[in-house]
């Protein structure tokens, strides 16, 4: 029996068809239900269904033998306490450095950055040899730049339309992001045999999706 930690909404949705083609299908809908656990048809796996952030820490501890995380998520986690041996490929879309047009020439004082993503915000400005003032956030890091509250912001951007809608603009790419299996380090060696077979599966429904 595998544990398989996922987050509700975008990555959950994405991730249902992909552990379907592996004949792992919930019994209750995970959108709709309160539960937090899932049991599946055929009784192989059990769906965990925690917040985005979450998903490395379970995998990390053993709560879960494998989890669905976005880059994003795994790069700001940091480390290497788990296998990531797989890109699916899904929830894709761009970590960026963004704000209103001008706003990283700030002189002589030092750019004030608004994110969720504070250590790959300070590792990412740190590698071009600035030192940046961090304001972390845990959501609508839009309106950081509106309300005086920061310069600019480092958050995801796929279509933009949130950005043009707060009147900011894309600056640079921090990275490309995607959703990763990622696997407990004991869980690879103890439940080898399961792991690889749901590594196998889902690289396949990943190629044909
Ligand atoms: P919460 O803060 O409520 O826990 P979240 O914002 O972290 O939720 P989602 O919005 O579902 O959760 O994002 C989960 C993952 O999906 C992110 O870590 C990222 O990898 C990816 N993602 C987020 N926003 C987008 C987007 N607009 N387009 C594509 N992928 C995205
Ligand atoms: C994500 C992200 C951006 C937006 C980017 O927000 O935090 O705000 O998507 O996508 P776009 O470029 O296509 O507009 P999300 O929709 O997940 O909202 P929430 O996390 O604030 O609930
Ligand atoms: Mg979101």
């Amino acid at each position: 029996m595998l544990s398989i930690a996922v987050s509700k909404g975008r990555i959950l949705k994405d991730t249902l068809p992909l552990l379907a083609a592996a004949g792992i299908e919930p019994i209750e809908d995970p959108h709709t239900s309160r539960k937090l656990i899932f049991e599946t048809r055929a009784g192989t796996a059990k769906l965990i269904v925690i917040r985005a952030s979450d998903v490395p820490t379970f995998v990390e501890h053993g709560a879960a033998d494998v989890g669905i995380a976005g880059k994003d998520i795994l790069m700001e986690h940091g480390g290497d306490a788990v296998y990531e041996p797989l890109d699916l490929g899904i929830a894709r879309c761009r970590l960026m450095v963004a704000g209103r047009p001008g706003c990283l020439d700030v002189g002589q004082r030092r750019l004030r950055v608004a994110t969720k993503y504070v250590e790959t915000t300070r590792r990412f400005f740190a590698a071009q040899g600035r030192q940046v003032e961090l304001i972390k956030l845990y959501g609508s890091m839009e309106l950081a730049p509106l309300v005086g509250l920061a310069d600019a912001i480092v958050d995801l951007v796929d279509t933009g339309n949130t950005l043009r809608a707060n009147g900011l603009e894309p600056m640079d790419p921090v990275a490309e992001i995607s959703s990763r299996l990622i696997v407990n380090k004991t869980a690879m060696k103890m439940k080898h045999a399961e792991v690889q077979q749901l590594i196998d599966v889902l690289a396949r429904a990943t190629d044909g999706a």
